[in-house]
């Protein structure tokens, strides 16, 4: 494995920060300094130091959290009370959560080391899944669901095509294939609708399922296989 990777690997720095680093010679592997970023290493038998503390490369994890309102979705943020890397453990520290859902949004968080996977899943070409259950302040009449649906125009431009079920009173089920900033919100406000409580069920193939508001747990196999 290429130190500059090793690096990044072990949390320390993105591959093009990593570089940096390693030239500015505070990287020891075993009892010599090496400052090429390219540089072999074998994780099984090197031992790597950054300044003179020994680092390692970290397995990949994959945490789905159950976000609880009053959270922000937020690695650091001085102004937040509380953010969703409070939910974990300190050992998770070195997750980023996989895009944002607005504070006072509950539901299915994604959180990973594995930078590939932050960017499928958040980049508009892959067009990811995402269910969301909505609470609006009154029932969404039929014509406003078509309009919806087929697309709306909030500030510079259309919404994509969307799936709305509707459910018992104000409730419904929306089905998005974007994820614009407070986008159901907008959507909704836009036609005069108030969205009173939002809890996010699905991203692709994970499913919050009945995982409770607060706990997270790891992904199974199988759900990384598919969201692979
Ligand atoms: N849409 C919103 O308005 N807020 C969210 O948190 C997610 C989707």
């Amino acid at each position: 494995m290429r130190l500059q990777v090793y690096l990044s690997k072990a949390g320390i720095s993105s591959r093009r920060q990593a570089a940096v680093i390693i030239k500015s010679g505070k990287i020891r592997i075993n009892d010599r300094s090496v400052s090429e970023p390219s540089f072999k290493v074998d994780p099984e038998k090197d031992k790597v130091y950054l300044n003179n503390e020994r680092i390692f490369p970290r397995e990949k994890v994959y945490i789905m959290l159950h976000k609880p309102g009053g959270v922000t979705t937020t690695k650091k943020d001085p102004y937040a009370t509380m953010t969703v890397m409070d939910c974990l453990p300190q050992k998770f520290s070195h997750l980023n959560p996989v895009g944002r859902l607005d504070k006072d949004t509950t539901g299915l968080t994604l959180l990973t080391n594995d930078g590939k996977l932050i960017n499928k899943l958040t980049h508009p070409r892959f067009n990811i899944e995402k269910i969301y259950v909505v609470k609006l302040d009154r029932r969404l009449k039929q014509e406003d669901r078509v309009r919806l649906e087929k697309g709306i125009r909030i500030e510079e431009r259309c919404t994509a095509p969307c799936r709305i079920i509707l459910g018992e009173k104000s409730n419904l089920e929306i089905t998005l294939h974007e994820g614009r900033k407070r986008q159901i919100k907008r959507m909704f406000a836009k036609l005069g609708y108030k969205v009173k409580a939002l809890k996010r069920i699905k991203e692709g193939a994970l499913d919050l399922g009945t995982l409770p508001t607060g706990r997270w747990r790891f992904l199974t196999e199988e759900e990384l296989a598919k969201i692979r």
